[in-house]
């Protein structure tokens, strides 16, 4: 199976496929700043899997670090999901993005390279088909980005693929992921924004504690059948899931860059997602409509034919087990991660 080093393991997507990564088999080895996540996530990965990632608190700009990291292990392979990820911030902080996010990706590339381990798993986003595409998104589309955090995703899948180009030992699979939402089934591990939230299930989440008056609907007047804006929502485990499948299916394959949706193939709009959160939390959320939110688009769902084909991988859950498994984490941790 393999040891396998997870950057950004206590985060969201990070620490859920910590746990799919234990349950198959590998040995887990986490490295994480800790800058918007909590340690005890190491704690809910252990209550769920009877095991504990060894931990590195380690900033993926700090070199000498990581390759601490590689002198303690034998990494056979990498996933990297450490990075900033909030779309405004990146707009206000440029310079904060492309440092953690291009500067710490080339790092970690450049000791990886040191130590001979060259299959790397990255953390992309569906952000990177811009705005002039339609849905549903192929991976073989023209790219572009609308802020700076989609500038980094995008120059990130640049190099990746230019080092797959200059050397062909390399193996690299890039998961372009759609909105991840829901929780692990057993209520222990979820999503703990730091801040004020600015996804969708967050800020419901937010609205039903009552810790805000009424959820925003960031415009009604989009070309879909409701008004409000389309998203391909995807069970955070079935996400974990895929990068458990780019592994054995693809790094352990092949090599070579290549990118895969990891979505469900189907859209909701904010409307349908509220509607289902309501029939499992049993509570009324006010809305309150607002002007359409500055880079979104009308409608964003995968194709997901290549990941079906190629890395054997499907999604499962549908958005009542998404809004219930979410909502089941938010009644056990109504201060999160604490
Ligand atoms: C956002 C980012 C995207 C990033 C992804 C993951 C933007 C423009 N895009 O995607 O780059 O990869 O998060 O972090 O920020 N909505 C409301 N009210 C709310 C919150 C959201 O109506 O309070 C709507 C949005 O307008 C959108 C949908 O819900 O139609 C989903 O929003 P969100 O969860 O923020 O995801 P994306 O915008 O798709």
């Amino acid at each position: 199976m393999g040891k396998i080093l997870v950057t950004g393991g206590t985060g969201f997507i990070g620490s859920h496929t910590c746990v799919a990564l234990i349950r198959a088999g590998y040995q887990v080895v986490v490295a994480d700043n800790l800058s918007h996540s909590k340690v005890e996530s190491l704690a809910r990965i252990q209550m769920i899997t009877g095991k504990t990632p060894r931990f590195y608190q380690a900033d993926m700009r700090d070199a000498e670090a990581l390759r601490q990291v590689f002198l303690d292990h034998q990494i056979d392979g990498v996933i990297h999901f450490a990075g900033l990820k909030a779309v405004a911030e990146s707009v206000e902080q440029p310079l904060a993005y492309y440092e953690n996010n291009v500067y710490g990706t080339l790092q970690l590339l450049r000791v990886m390279e040191e130590y001979g381990c060259k299959k790397l798993v990255f953390s992309s986003s569906a952000t990177v088909y811009g705005a002039e595409n339609t849905a549903p998104y192929r991976e073989n589309m023209e790219t572009s980005a609308v802020n700076p955090y989609g500038q980094t995703k995008l120059m990130i899948e640049q190099i990746l693929e230019d080092i797959c180009q200059a050397d062909d030992s390399w193996s690299i699979a890039a998961l372009r992921y759609f909105n991840p939402i829901g929780a692990h089934e057993s209520g222990l591990l979820g999503e703990d924004p730091s801040g004020i939230p600015t996804n969708l299930v967050p800020c419901i989440a937010r609205t039903v504690m009552g810790k805000q008056n009424a959820l925003p609907v960031y415009g009604k007047d989009y070309d879909t059948p409701d008004g409000t804006g389309i998203r391909d929502y995807v069970h955070v485990m079935d996400l974990a899931e895929g990068h458990i499948a780019a592994l054995a299916e693809y790094t352990a394959k092949r090599t070579g860059f290549r990118t895969f949706n990891l979505g469900t193939g189907k859209g909701y709009s904010v409307l349908e997602v509220v509607q289902t959160y309501e029939k499992v939390c049993g509570k009324r959320i006010p809305l309150h409509t607002e002007a359409r939110r500055n880079g979104d688009v009308a409608v964003s769902y995968a194709d997901v034919t290549r990941a079906k084909e190629e890395l054997k991988w499907e999604a499962t859950a549908g958005l009542s087990r998404m809004c219930a498994d979410s909502w089941r984490f938010i009644c056990q941790n109504p201060r999160g991660l604490k």
